[in-house]
Parts: C-alpha cells; structure tokens; sequence
C-alpha cells in the first residue's frame, strides 16, 4: 500500500495519541504472571501489542477485549504447560515482544520456539541469549537469530550482569529471569534505559531496587494482580512535536503524553535548541508521569547527541533528523549504533530516503551529520517506509513541508505502533 500526501500550511488542534507500545507490553507480560484479575485500560491495540497478547493467551492467560480495556486473569508466574510439548509463538515484528518474552520463557518448565517477520529475523538475539543462559536456561537460536528455541529451567541461577549498550529490552529480559531465580540478580548498563519494567514490577509487587544505572530483582513467590492505565506514547507524539515545530504558523497540543524521564531526551534537546514547547497539567497515573504538550513552531539552532542522550531518545532519532534538517546550523548525532538494528537500518534507511527529500544528511557509522537549512523547504518525491513504522511517520511529516507531492511506499506499516497515523495527521493539517 502507498500513501500520497501534501504540503499543508500549518498544523493546529488538539490531539491524543495512541497508548505507549513499552507501558503496554509490559502491562499484558506482568498482568499475565500475576494471580488474580488485572486492567489495563487505554492498552495500544497495535499489531506488534497483539503479538503479545496472543502470546499470553496461548500460554494461559485469559485476556478479553472491552473498548480500550483489557481485562486479564493470570495465569501465574508458572505459565500453562504447552499440551503437544512446545509452544510455537510467531512474534511478528516486534523486538519487544521477543525479547521480553525470553526473560519470562527461561523461567518456565517448557519448551517455546519464537519466530518472527522478516525483519524480526534479522534482529540481533544474542543480546538476551547470553545472559539468560549463564541464568541457566537452554536457547538455541539460529546463529544469534530467530528462531529462537527457549528451554526453561524451574529454578534459574541469580546473576550479576554488565551490559555495555543500554537498552532496555536485554535488561527487562533479565529483571523478567530474576523473578525466576535462586537470589539476587543484578544488572547494570552505561546510561539508564527505559525504567517502566523496573516501574511496573514494584507495582505487581516484586522487590526491585534502584540505584543509579544499577538494578536489583530478587526472586517472587507470586505477582498480584493490578488497575493499570497507560498513558500515551512520546514516541508517537514525537512526530507531532516534530510537525508543530517545523511548519510555520503552527500550534498543536497533545493530550495525556507519558514523559517518563527515561524517554524525554527529544523534549530535552529541543528546548535547548530554542523549541516553544511548554509541559503542562503534570500528573502521575500508574506510576509514571503524564502531561499535556503545548508545541509552537519555533527558530531552532543546531544541537549535537550523544552516546548519553541517545538511550533517552533511541527511538526518536529518525523524526530528530527530520527537525534538524530545518535548523540553523549543522547538527551532529553519534553514539546511535543501535539504529543499525532497529526494524530497519535507520541510519542507512533515513539518510538515502530524507536524500530524495533533497535534505542534506550523511550518515556515520553510528549516526548522521545534518547540514540544517533554516526556512528551507524539502521536495516531495517517492519513498520507501522499508517496512518501518517509524520510517513511514517520519516520511509523513516531512511532507508537511515537501514542495508537491510526497509519495510513501509500504505506509501500511504503521499499525505496528500508531493505528490511525495518518488520519491524525490529516485532521491537524490546515
Ligand atoms: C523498547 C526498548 C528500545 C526501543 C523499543 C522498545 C522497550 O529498544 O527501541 O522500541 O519497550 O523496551 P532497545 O532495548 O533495543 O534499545
């Protein structure tokens, strides 16, 4: 499927956006484990969060849709055994479903095969494989790819792991495992990654503690079932922030944004490079804080990233680009490797395609050098999403500003996180 879209004059409205993609995953994972009846309420019903759910299903959850509810009976820490010896679980696109997974999978007495879409299957898995397996459980994959085959282990053996990227699925992968062990397990990692498994696990009532970059899981008898609300998600109010601020005369407000310190390094770096954007209404709502957004468009001046922003933005960067791409100045991004490994290539995927746009970008081995044009417009001309979710948003705004006519191919792919993308975007567009 393709998608044509124009330039507009300027975007305005209020808006909300779809439930955050990691609240929701870990909210189907832990209601699952837990004993008793949970609710998740405003859950994303995306494909990549229906992977998820039918996974759970599969494996003893009872999960039952009402509205933008979810209503979940546990099936226990110790999932349902699989009747015909192994469960087959297809993971479809999404990461975070896999590798999560993994974490609790070491922890049960069965055997699980996950497997996944074609880009899925080019993803790194080692990451969680290494760990999980000095926990003691038994994965065989196909060269540090899907398939992966996960062998469990009743009792899991308690670790003290140091990860040298930081990324939260690995590290929720392990805290998920420590649930599942002989005592302690402790993980640590360079700069602090998403926190909302950490958040979450308090909430169903695990014994976690914090300390800086340090984590420590020690191992549950059992989880208790819990009221969730999920807020939106930033990553998708990303590309309105990014639309606000880059047509003239703009003025938009997103309502009910989760702004987790973990996840607000774009907010961050745009405030210092000159951005109108005022948080307001401030709140907590199932322990992590929610606000309304305010974003004007603004002058911005360039602005470097770095390895220790990177984390707090990872998913941001692409839509980050884009902004930098109307700024004054030239704008320097490293530190981004992990875009490598994304649902595409990001680097590779966003420069060659913001290229056809006519933007100046270049990409590094670990990030892109972006030589900003202020008051610049881009030019429509065919694109390709790859298949990326957010390749395919971020094409979409930039052709808020492309002379003519901007052409998406695959923009289908947007479902994997914001069902509605594009109807959003048309009802803002003036
Ligand atoms: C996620 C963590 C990040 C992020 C992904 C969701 C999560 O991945 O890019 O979209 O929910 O834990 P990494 O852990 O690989 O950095």
């Amino acid at each position: 499927m393709e998608i044509k879209l124009k330039k507009t004059s300027y975007v305005s409205g209020v808006i909300e956006v779809p439930a955050d993609k990691s609240v929701t995953h870990r909210a189907v994972m832990l209601s699952s484990l837990a004993e008793g009846n949970s609710i998740v309420r405003n859950y994303l019903p995306s494909d990549d969060c229906n992977r998820t759910i039918e996974a759970f299903r599969h494996m003893g959850a009872e999960i039952k849709i009402d509205n933008d509810s979810l209503y979940i009976k546990g099936a226990g820490l110790k999932l349902a055994k699989p009747q015909n010896g192994k469960y087959n679980i297809y993971a479809g696109n999404s990461g975070t479903t896999t590798r999560l997974l993994s974490g609790i999978l070491a922890g049960q007495n069965f055997e699980t095969v996950i497997t996944g879409d074609d880009s899925l299957s080019k993803r790194p898995m080692r990451r969680v494989i290494l760990p999980l397996s000095q926990m003691g459980a038994d994965i065989k994959s196909n060269d540090g790819l899907l398939p992966l085959i996960i062998k469990g282990r009743n009792l899991l053996k308690a670790l003290n792991y140091e990860n040298d990227k930081s990324t939260a699925q690995v590290k929720s992968a392990v805290l998920f495992a420590g649930l599942y062990a002989d005592g302690a397990t402790t993980y640590k990692e360079p700069v602090k990654s998403r926190d909302h498994s950490e958040r979450m696990l308090k909430a169903f009532g695990a014994d976690v503690r914090v300390s800086g970059n340090f984590v420590t899981v020690y191992p549950a008898e059992r989880l208790t079932a819990q009221d969730i609300t999920v807020p939106g998600d930033i990553s998708s109010a990303a590309f309105f922030i990014a639309a606000a601020l880059i047509v003239p005369d703009s003025n938009l407000t997103i309502r009910n944004v989760g702004v987790n310190p973990t996840r607000d390094g774009l907010i961050e770096v745009l405030k210092q490079m000159g951005a109108d954007i005022t948080l307001t209404n401030m709140r907590e709502i199932s322990q992590e804080p929610v606000c309304d957004i305010v974003v004007k468009y603004s002058k911005l001046k360039a602005a470097n990233i770095d390895a220790s922003l990177v984390p707090r933005m990872v998913d941001e960067i692409p839509v980050f680009v884009l902004i930098a791409t109307q700024v004054d100045g030239v704008t320097r991004i490293s530190g981004a490797k992990e875009l490598r490994v994304k649902e595409s290539d990001r680097i590779e995927v966003v420069t060659s395609q913001f290229k056809k746009l006519g933007a100046q970008v270049e990409s590094l081995e670990d990030g892109f050098i972006i030589n900003g044009n202020s008051g610049f417009n881009l030019t429509g001309a065919v694109v390709d999403s790859f298949e990326d979710h957010r390749i395919a948003m971020v094409l979409a705004v930039a052709s808020l500003i492309a002379e003519g006519e901007t052409i998406i191919r695959d923009s289908h792919c947007v479902d994997i996180s914001f069902p509605g993308f594009y109807k959003v975007l048309k009802n803002i567009c003036r």
